[in-house]
């Protein structure tokens, strides 16, 4: 019997490249032009764009590709990951999914990531040209996901959710197989599509947590269910 282990998905990030709506605005052409590139190669960024984000949908969901950075930082550099007991899937706003080896280094400099990110969601993987790329990116609905990766469901962490320890979280998981899934979002809520598939939903504490948080603790428990700390 293989391993059981613990899969993480965080859900509609705040990660994408520039949409083309917004990819004329005097704001976007300035940041691109600063960094020799065209505003479709560049990640959307609330801080440079916010004036053009005003156009968007759910501009308060997007645009914030650091939460993204700090989760993949504490995700990959911890123990649980080391041992080999953890996949982590960053599945993005507009809907792709980054598959991401454990073994990646992932950039510790913000700048040195967005150069990572731009180059993944322009060329579709990183390192460009390899058969065994550590990071790729597929276009997929979650139902998708969660078949890809084996597993049988998925289970939302979200404030409203059945308050129980982290803990509880991690056996539930693990033992029902189910994908868990944190939102990569700096405001708002799942859609209405994720909630309608989740097979559960658990909140870990009476007040909203930023993402890394949230993650962090499910790690640290995953760790003391595997005896790991
Ligand atoms: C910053 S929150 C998302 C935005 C938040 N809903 C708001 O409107 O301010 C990031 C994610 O962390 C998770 N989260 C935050 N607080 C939580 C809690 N108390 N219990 C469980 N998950 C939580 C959820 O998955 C949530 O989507």
């Amino acid at each position: 019997m293989t391993k059981r282990i613990v899969h993480i998905v965080l859900l509609e990030s705040s990660l994408e490249l520039v949409p083309f709506e917004i990819a004329g605005h005097s704001s976007v052409i300035r940041s691109a032009k600063k960094r020799g590139k065209k505003p479709s190669e560049i990640l959307l960024d609330k801080s440079l764009h916010y004036h053009a984000m005003k156009k968007l949908r759910e501009a308060e969901k997007r645009g914030r590709p650091d939460i993204v950075h700090v989760s993949l930082l504490e995700a990959l550099e911890s123990p649980l990951n080391k041992e080999g007991f953890l996949r982590i899937y960053v599945h993005t706003y507009p809907g792709d999914v980054i598959f991401i080896d454990p073994s990646t280094r992932i950039p510790r400099n913000y700048n040195r990531f967005v150069g990572l990110m731009e180059q993944l969601l322009t060329i579709g993987k990183v390192p460009p040209d390899t058969a065994k790329p550590l990071m790729y990116v597929k276009t997929m609905r979650i139902e998708d996901l969660i078949e890809n990766v084996n597993t049988h469901g998925l289970i939302l962490l979200r404030e409203t959710g059945e308050r129980k320890k982290p803990i509880e979280v991690v056996e539930y998981a693990i033992k029902n197989n189910y994908l868990i899934g944190i939102g990569g979002f700096p405001h708002g809520d799942f859609s209405e599509k994720l909630i309608k598939i989740s097979k559960a939903e658990f909140s870990i504490y009476d007040r909203t947590l930023a993402t890394w948080i949230v993650l962090s603790r499910i790690i640290v428990a995953a760790e003391a269910y595997y005896g790991l700390l």
